[in-house]
């Protein structure tokens, strides 16, 4: 009894000081959006460029369409919900990038959600189609990986490392190297927060939903699949692009 009386005490005391005033003495800095002064963007949800069936059998029909269709659409319906009335509904996904570690989480991860499937499939390509690095480009992969397996190297174990969901990257840098990047869930190495910077010409999703219906969980007999369907001419394009 006399120890229970203790306690009691005991916790009167600490409940007494929980409920005494705290003086906060730092000040969280506080970021604001800059205003957006380039030519208004109207957000669209792009067709997909090949039907679903056409990356396999790397990317089977049925994953494609729910990707597509249901994933990809949420993020973007998510995203236009999310950026309603924050100012920069309208502004290019550059600068909302650029700018978002002023914005919201919803932003963050509908915005990602939104660009980084548009540009996924703007990289893939039905297999033989897709050409082959350009002269310009396969240098540049030499001087960074030391050979085209090197950057595949690099860039599969990004993807494969990519602890949960995300995406692995190659990215063309400010001093127009490249650079082998991963990111989380749906950032992107144009966001101000991402660790490695860069202008993304080429993205393989590893979130489970881009193959988990035909890989399971063999995520790396995925990844190395995906270099079947590498649209090669988009990324010479955005390479180009970028420098
Ligand atoms: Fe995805």
């Amino acid at each position: 009894m006399k120890q229970l009386t203790i306690a009691l005490i005991a916790l009167t005391v600490m409940a007494a000081g929980c409920t005494s005033p705290v003086s906060k003495t730092s000040v969280e800095e506080v970021k604001t959006t800059p205003e957006y002064t380039g030519e208004a963007v109207n957000h669209e949800f792009a067709a997909l460029p090949y039907a679903y069936d056409a990356l396999e059998p790397y990317i089977d029909a049925q994953t494609m369409e729910i990707h597509y269709s249901l994933h990809h659409q949420g993020y973007y319906n998510n995203f236009l919900k999310a950026v309603e009335a924050t100012g920069v509904q309208n502004a290019s996904l550059e600068f909302i990038f650029e700018n978002i570690s002023t914005l919201s989480s919803a932003v963050k991860n509908n915005a990602g959600g939104y660009y980084n499937h548009s540009f996924f499939w703007s990289v893939l390509a039905p297999a033989g189609s897709g050409g082959e690095p350009s002269e310009a480009l396969f240098e540049a992969i030499n001087n960074a990986f030391g050979s085209l397996e090197g950057l595949k190297e690099k860039f599969n174990a990004a993807a494969t490392g990519q602890f949960g969901s995300g995406w692995s990257w190659l990215v063309v840098q400010k001093d127009g190297t490249l650079a082998v990047t991963g990111s989380a869930n749906q950032d992107n190495p144009l966001m101000d927060i991402a660790e490695v910077k860069g202008q993304p010409i080429l993205a393989i999703d590893v979130w489970e939903h881009a193959y988990y219906l035909k890989y399971k969980n063999k995520r790396v007999d995925y990844v190395q699949n995906f270099w079947n369907i590498v649209n090669w001419n988009e990324v010479n394009r955005l390479y180009q692009e970028a420098l």
